[in-house]
């Protein structure tokens, strides 16, 4: 029987009482105070949320309910009046996972019964802070647990990237299912999201007569569904110690990954465990702008109907007039005057930025084609929405030092307009759209021949050239890709949206659901530091390579008949592990579009690959730069063999046990897979 210290029970949080039945009874409605055991990264926040991981580290956290919890013996033998098994218990608790993006996440956490509280031994990342390589599978462990996993390990087995899953003595979960609920009104499975942000509860069961575990899933405040999400058969008995801890374990990995417990209750000998007082849940930390409040939800409408009808009905087209052509405009903006366009212009221009003028919608923004008033030049309006003002001075500077660049192969910038949480680019018209049109033949865009496509090629790479190393100052283009390459009047290749990633960079504006760049191209390092550099630039031309050569997206989602050797094991099509699967059978030369119609020519092709290949090289350092591509692709330098480590490239991404780089671009594999509806792949394959 564990007996509660009386200033425990004082403490506000946790209440813990003996049950009825000789078993043991708690409930944290939040932590606040509640004394529980922590280790690692693991704290309790103000406000009372247990957070169980704060950073990017690889650390581990653990926080346990500091009393061991006797599952045999005296307490447990009331239960029939054996000894030697293990006692029933019943735990629910209410979580949130909290991603930095709203697509992507790096590992899971685990409520646990542990022997031993000390758990330094075990490793973070896709070990959960609960085992390590040559401990997970062993009966020794004493480890049940019930992970909520946002990571698909194929080496343990996993059945996608969202799922609860029964772990005895090991990671290769004994039953898992996709996260979810059976409704109790239609009986119909609803999926839930694990790293929706949104708070679930979780139901965990253990019935040792039948020797079955059940767990259970709704989002918060829902009662419990009658039916479970799983059940299992297992004998507890013979897996977890006579005393142990419970309590929650946790890892964090290269993207910043918050696990929350808000609160939590356990029961052990029988019984649903305790209730949990959802009036008393602590507040999860706002992420995103601010709500607008119900009270203003309702009043504003009545507010406005109000103020039109009475006030403004005089003055009602002069107000209008002032509300559209509305900006925003700050004294250091001075400098940058003949930069600056009119509001009114670009809506006269657009048409009022009517759907008929859209040109296309991209991550960042809406396109429209506009013709300015008096010069009569066809302009492209790019419309971001942007509500933080951080770093808008240097972004400003930026977009006008751009627009001083002249370069047949990058888009001409000629101004900007600022209006609240808006910003408005304006660039040359170019008459062709994007490249990605002729690639994937959307829009019945007619194929690029071989010709029309190294010429492409070579442009870009002039452009970005000079970008990096022959203008006055070093110009990161952050968002290489065939979408963002469009064509001029000769088919010419020009590089746009120069920068503008940068506006969206970590920390200016943290509840962005925007990953800097677009998955694919990214390099490994971008994803775990955040920070683009001019070889990342060069990553992302190598998956441009791959892609304008192939005709492919960097990576797809598998629908049709592919199968293709190389393809990547689960339902994902990965460009640059295929052309290396052609490569490593001498056979590169197969991965060429086959829409060409074996028309190209096949040494040059043969090198745009290789070198693709060679800017993909997930070591930054061992990238080329700019220059050396301008010269590998002109023929003045002859590029040399890959290098070695990509031949066994696959098998170490596959390992993922460590944080160096391959572990990293493992990880970043697997976490496109979460991501892949929302990035710009989708939204100009869609249209
Ligand atoms: C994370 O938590 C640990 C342990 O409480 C603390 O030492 C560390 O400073 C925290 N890190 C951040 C980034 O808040
Ligand atoms: C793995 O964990 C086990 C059990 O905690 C421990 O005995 C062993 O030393 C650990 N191995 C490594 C390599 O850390
Ligand atoms: C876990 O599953 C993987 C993949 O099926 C398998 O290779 C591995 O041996 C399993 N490990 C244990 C401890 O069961
Ligand atoms: C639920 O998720 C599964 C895969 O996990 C998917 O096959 C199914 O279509 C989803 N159902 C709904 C209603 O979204
Ligand atoms: C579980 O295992 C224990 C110990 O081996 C045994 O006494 C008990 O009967 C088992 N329970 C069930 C339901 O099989």
């Amino acid at each position: 029987m564990v007996v509660s210290a009386p200033w425990l029970v004082a403490l506000a949080a946790v209440v813990l009482v003996v049950a009825g039945g000789g078993g043991v009874e708690f409930v944290y409605d939040g932590f606040a105070g509640a004394g529980l055991a922590l280790d690692g990264m693991a704290n309790v926040t103000p406000e009372g949320l247990l957070l169980l991981t704060n950073d990017t580290d690889m650390n581990k956290g653990h926080a346990f309910h500091p009393e061991p919890v006797r599952f045999r013996g005296a307490a447990a033998a009331t239960e029939g009046g054996r000894t030697g098994v293990a006692s029933s218990f019943s735990t629910t608790f209410v979580f949130a996972i909290v991603s930095e993006f709203i697509d992507l996440s790096t590992s899971g956490f685990a409520f646990l019964v542990a022997p031993s509280r000390d758990l330094s031994t075990a490793m973070p990342q896709q070990y959960l802070g609960m085992f390590n390589g040559s401990s997970n599978g062993d009966p020794r462990n004493q480890i049940f647990a019930v992970e909520l996993d946002t990571v698909r390990n194929p080496e343990f087995a996993d059945i996608n990237n969202n799922h609860i899953g029964v772990d005895v003595n090991s990671l290769n979960s004994s039953a898992a299912a996709a996260a979810g609920y059976y409704d109790d009104a239609t009986g119909e499975l609803q999926n839930l999201s694990l790293i929706s942000r949104k708070p679930m509860q979780v139901w965990v069961d253990y019935d040792a007569a039948a020797a079955e575990v059940t767990v259970a899933m709704a989002p918060v405040r829902w009662p419990r569904p009658k039916r479970p999400l799983l059940s299992t058969k297992v004998n507890l008995s013979t897996v977890i110690s006579d005393t142990a801890y419970v309590g929650f374990s946790s890892a964090s990995s290269i993207v910043l990954c918050k696990h929350y417990v808000l609160s939590w209750s356990f029961r052990l000998g029988g019984g649903a465990a305790p209730a949990l007082d959802y009036s008393k849940l602590p507040k999860l930390p706002r992420i995103g702008p601010k709500p607008r409040s119900e009270a203003l939800t309702v009043a504003l409408p009545i507010a406005t109907t109000a103020v039109v009808l009475a006030a403004v009905a005089v003055g009602f087209i002069l107000l209008r007039r002032r509300l559209r052509y509305a900006e925003l405009r700050e004294d250091w903006e001075v400098e940058f005057g003949p930069h600056r366009f009119a509001f009114k212009d670009l809506y006269n221009a657009t048409g009022g930025f009517k759907d008929k003028k859209l040109l296309g919608a991209g991550g960042f923004g809406r396109v429209y084609k506009g013709v300015l008033p008096v010069s009569r030049t066809e302009v492209a309006v790019k419309r971001v929405s942007h509500e933080s003002r951080q770093g808008m001075k240097e972004f400003i500077a930026e977009v006008v030092s751009i627009g001083r660049i002249r370069h047949r192969n990058l888009v001409q910038l000629l101004g900007y307009c600022r209006r609240k949480g808006e910003l408005l680019l304006v660039y040359d018209y170019m008459q062709n759209g994007s490249l990605d049109k002729y690639l994937y033949g959307c829009d019945e865009k007619p194929v690029l021949d071989w010709a029309q496509r190294i010429y492409i090629i070579k442009g870009v790479a002039s452009g970005l050239l000079y970008m990096h190393e022959d203008w006055e100052q070093v110009v990161i283009h952050r968002d290489i890709k065939a979408s963002n390459v469009l064509l001029d009047g000769d088919m010419n290749g020009r590089l746009g949206d120069f920068g503008l990633a940068r506006l969206y960079d970590h920390g200016a504006d943290p509840q962005t659901t925007h990953v800097v760049g677009t998955m694919g191209y990214l390099a490994p390092e971008m994803v775990r530091s955040g920070k683009a550099t001019t070889l990342s630039d060069v990553f992302a031309f190598g998956a441009f390579l791959l892609e304008v050569t192939c005709g492919r997206r960097p990576i797809e989602e598998e629908e049709e008949e592919e199968g293709v050797a190389g393809a990547d094991d689960d339902d994902r099509f990965v460009l640059v592990d295929w052309v290396l699967g052609h490569w490593r059978k001498g056979a590169i030369s197969d991965a060429v579009d086959a829409k060409l119609g074996g028309e190209y020519d096949a040494a040059e092709a043969d090198l745009v690959l290789r070198l693709g290949l060679t800017c993909l090289h997930p070591s930054p350092a061992a990238r080329p730069t700019m220059r050396q591509v301008m010269q590998y692709l002109d023929g003045s330098a002859q590029l040399p063999e890959l290098p070695p480590t990509y031949v066994t490239f696959n098998m170490l991404a596959a390992m993922d046990t460590h944080q160096g780089v391959f572990g990293a671009w493992s990880v970043r594999r697997s976490a496109a897979m979460s991501i892949g509806t929302m990035s710009d792949i989708c939204l100009s394959g869609g249209r």
